[in-house]
């Protein structure tokens, strides 16, 4: 007889469930613990109670699947990334049956009562976190941060508007090429002669007078340059448009500063497959007659983002990640965290007299993404692979740039970058001749 033997431990709140879970073949089925806040129907509770049925059993459910935090690595990786702990148990405690209505997120209409009660509240929650104001919508899509690349000038220019790029990294470059293909791009300031390790000053931007919109990506994901503060936009009707695929959340933004911010790729917030975009709402229903009905930001804000089927099961996510950071205290907070695991990972690299070298300008410095070489690139292949050894994974640098980078978002712990810092130092006393 195969039967379940479980452990768990969780406090009542949200932010503390902690489950862990394995089949054994031996016979021991736990009792659930009485002050675990789990749904009355979800598969950690069927595990462990004695109605575990044998199709439960030969299938592997979200209890089989499940594993403790000392199991889990920490994810270095650039996107999609590390999720908040407490977040994948409570997206796993409520797998089999959200809230109690007998199935899955994945299985449910996305017209129906519950899941229109899951993107309203995640829409809520993401107002609270940056405090966007009543005159800006906000939409869930699909199609990445790249579909907005086009989506942004389909839908604010006609095909002779003049708009401005600051190209301070390869997305933003990307963006600018397709932006060609709909309006007329020009590039007023390009960090790609010194690879990409500066913002511009702001006042030295030539900026095109009458120009639609202003387009900066906020963080460089691959370069780890970011924006600690936003240019202007010269004219008076120019709008500030930003990529904030890979900092959006980790520290508060004046949505008000911004006609369009948009959120692909999602690192910060969620699983892949959700695309945010908050826009004031003025701009809307201006779109170029070839718009494709998908990347018509009216067709999405007139519907709710329920056109066509949202993806439903990112936009929970997302809205379970909303929540956590509601529970730490919102963005400020988020914030402090982020700027504390920077700078104890940029210390070290400076610190460590030319061994590590991160060639961003100091004052540009992502919190998010941090790249740095090795003075002896022939030792990178061992520093990653014996970190991988030590459970510090996907540390590679971008193929278009080497070295390494450790994106640590904001559900990297700070005990992750400690590791990591630990593990640098050491690395470095074994091979610094
Ligand atoms: C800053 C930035 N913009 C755009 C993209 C492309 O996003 P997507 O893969 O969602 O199209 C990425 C992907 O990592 C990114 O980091």
């Amino acid at each position: 007889m195969t039967t379940v033997a479980m452990s768990a431990a969780a406090d009542t709140t949200f932010r503390h469930i902690k489950a862990a879970a394995s089949v054994s073949t031996t016979a021991q089925v736990g009792a659930f613990p009485s002050n675990l806040s789990l749904p009355s129907n979800c598969a950690a509770r069927k595990a462990f109670s004695i109605t575990c049925s044998s199709t439960t059993l030969q299938t592997p459910s979200a209890a089989t699947a499940a594993s403790s935090s000392s199991d889990r690595v920490f994810n270095f990786a650039a996107g999609p990334a590390t999720l908040p702990e407490n977040v994948l148990l409570k997206a796993q405690s409520e797998l089999y049956n959200w809230n109690g209505c007998g199935m899955s997120v994945m299985e449910m209409s996305h017209r129906g009562k519950e899941f229109l009660s899951i993107i309203q509240k995640a829409e809520s929650d993401l107002r609270t976190l940056l405090d966007i104001p009543s005159n800006y919508s906000v939409l869930f899509l699909q199609g990445g941060a790249t579909t907005q690349f086009a989506a942004v000038p389909l839908n604010l220019c006609n095909p002779d508007d003049v708009v401005d790029y600051v190209v301070t990294g390869s997305w933003g470059d990307k963006a600018f090429k397709e932006a060609a293909k709909y309006c007329k791009p020009k590039t007023i300031w390009s960090g790609k002669s010194e690879k990409y390790t500066k913002i511009p000053a702001f006042d030295a931007l030539e900026q095109t007078p009458g120009a639609k919109y202003l387009h900066i990506c906020a963080n460089e994901t691959i370069h780890g340059v970011e924006f600690k503060d936003y240019p202007k936009p010269a004219g008076e009707s120019t709008l500030l448009v930003a990529d904030m695929s890979s900092n959006f959340c980790s520290k508060p933004v004046d949505v008000t500063k911004f006609g369009v911010i948009y959120a692909g790729a999602q690192k910060n917030v969620g699983p892949s497959g959700v695309t945010i975009v908050i826009i004031r709402s003025d701009l809307i229903g201006n779109s170029q007659p070839i718009t494709p009905v998908m990347l018509d930001y009216k067709i999405h804000a007139d519907n709710n983002s329920l056109y066509n089927t949202p993806p439903c099961y990112g936009i929970y996510m997302c809205g379970l990640v909303f929540r956590d950071l509601i529970a730490q205290g919102g963005l400020s907070e988020v914030e402090k965290k982020n700027v504390k695991k920077a700078g104890i990972l940029y210390d070290a690299i400076d610190g460590s007299k030319g061994f590590y070298r991160c060639p961003v300008e100091k004052s540009v410095r992502s919190l998010m993404n941090v790249p740095f070489t090795l003075a002896k690139p022939e030792l990178e292949a061992e520093f990653i692979k014996e970190a991988a050894k030590e459970k510090m994974v996907q540390l590679k640098g971008h193929r278009s740039v080497g070295g390494m980078r450790a994106s640590i978002y904001n559900a990297m712990p700070l005990a992750g970058v400690e590791k990591l810092v630990s593990f640098m130092k050491d690395f470095q006393a074994r091979h610094d001749s």
